[in-house]
């Protein structure tokens, strides 16, 4: 089929290369001629496992192509899938501007029968307007129909989540459209939920915020651990093994971060509000994990009488590994109060050093200055403190040796729960992590 695709963020370009992979006409339109010319080149804009293999193959294929001119994608499409962003307002509800944006733009141009797939997260009912919009700005005398295909990806694994989801949920209000849909997906062979359109916005926002939801209250129970001197890793497997349960998502750490769940639990809270209901599961979810992300740079305060002059190493910067993004990631919440606080940073991360740069420019910064170094060693070397906010393969292959033999005094606030206790305490470090108390500190 001759599918189009707006919008080449995760969503967009991530499901415009597995529809090519899967035997479909892919044309994916981006307003940023840049971001384009680089995308012929064969380069991604996003920093995505297996994406650039598949952009180059499918490219010299002839399946897809890349293009800023959004009349030629959408002209003659069948299908034209929606995956702009919907970014947080400061009330936490959705920015739908870009989707409006678009909607206009197929409105005065599609010219055949076409099915227009929304994938961006949407409050449920959004569709619906969004169908009424394009209907009111049709030029041409066409049949559209708006559908809901959410989808689940999970940054650094974005190509194999899409081309081995768990389940598509297609959210369609006729046989028409849910036949389309079908028939886009026949290739996948992968399970196939069909619902309405309200449902399928519904299941997005649900499946995310359950996942948040679970994430902190695993937290929540490993603050309690840390009280009654329980270990949130022996808890956290004791639970997984009850299938009712489930084994995912049950890591204990320095709270969720990223552009899903942050996101998305604030935009249901406000969904919620907007209908007088007060959604509490998902408020408690989002206060807990506001707290947790400073949890350790507070314990640290009460341990420290200063960070005044002091080398203070952070490992990691990005929301989690094998991507380079930073949005909501820990590391924002944490360096600037321990810049506030006068301390030298050295900061490591593998791959989001970069971006991180452009927020927080090497050199002075409010009380403290702040260094970017290229090995975990260089972070380590002569530090009198240590903070983990990543858990990058290369932060965890550091042993508990290397941190007392590198670092002035071997002291390490750990958010991501990387070691034993028991090791860090035998190799002479001050280590405090999340939900498991350390008997050797008082
Ligand atoms: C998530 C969902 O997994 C995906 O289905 C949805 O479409 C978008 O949001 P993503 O944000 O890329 O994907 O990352 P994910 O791996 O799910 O992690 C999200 C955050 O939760 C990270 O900050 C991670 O560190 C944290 N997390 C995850 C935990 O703290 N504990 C866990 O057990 C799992």
């Amino acid at each position: 089929m001759n599918i189009a695709v707006a919008g080449t963020g995760y969503v967009g370009l991530v499901a415009g290369v597995c529809f090519a992979e899967k035997g479909h006409k892919v044309t994916c339109v981006d307003v940023d001629v840049n971001k384009v010319e680089l995308m012929k080149a064969g380069i991604s804009p996003i920093y995505e496992t297996d994406l650039e293999e598949l952009m180059r193959k499918n490219y010299e294929a002839g399946t897809i192509e890349y293009t800023t001119n959004y009349i030629k994608a959408y002209e003659y499409a069948d299908a034209i899938f929606i995956g702009v962003g919907t970014p947080e307002r400061t009330d936490g509800s959705a920015d739908l501007s870009y989707i409006a944006t678009v909607a206009r733009q197929i409105a005065e141009t599609v010219r055949q029968d076409c099915l227009i797939v929304v994938k961006s997260t949407v409050p449920i009912g959004t569709n619906d307007k969004v169908e009424q919009f394009i209907k009111d700005f049709l030029v041409h005398d066409v049949k559209v129909e708006i559908a809901s295909n959410p989808e689940f990806l999970a940054q650094g694994t974005a190509v194999h989540d899409t081309l081995h989801a768990s389940r598509i949920i297609i959210g369609t209000e006729s046989e028409w459209a849910k036949e389309c849909l079908l028939r886009i997906y026949q290739n996948f062979n992968l399970p196939i939920v069909s619902v309405s359109r309200r449902s399928a916005e519904m299941i997005k926002y649900a499946s995310n915020d359950f996942l948040a939801l679970k994430i902190s209250y695993m937290n929540d129970i490993a603050n309690l651990c840390e009280l009654v001197d329980a270990d949130i890793e022996d808890v956290a497997k004791g639970m997984s093994f009850d299938d009712r349960i489930g084994g995912m998502f049950l890591k204990a750490g320095i709270g969720y971060g990223g552009s899903c769940f942050p996101k998305d639990t604030k935009a249901l809270k406000y969904l919620a509000q907007k209908y007088g209901y007060q959604l509490k599961t998902v408020e408690a979810a989002v206060d807990v994990n506001k707290e947790q992300k400073t949890r350790l740079f507070y314990k640290a305060c009460d341990r420290m009488i200063t960070f005044k002059g002091l080398k203070a190493a952070i490992l990691g910067l990005t929301f989690k590994p094998g991507t380079d993004d930073l949005r909501e990631a820990p590391s924002l919440d944490n360096i600037p109060l321990l810049l506030e606080a006068g301390a030298a940073i050295y900061a490591y991360d593998p791959v989001g050093t970069e971006n991180f740069r452009t927020r927080y420019p090497e050199g002075k910064n409010d009380n403290g200055t702040i260094t970017y170094v290229h090995t975990p060693k260089e972070a380590l070397e002569s530090a009198n403190i240590c903070f983990i906010f990543t858990e990058w393969n290369q932060i965890k292959s550091i042993t508990p040796k290397e941190y007392s033999l590198w670092m002035q005094t071997p002291l390490v606030y750990d958010g991501r729960n990387i070691y034993k206790v028991s090791d860090m305490n035998q190799a002479g470090v001050e280590y405090h992590s999340i939900g498991r108390r350390n008997k050797n500190i008082h």
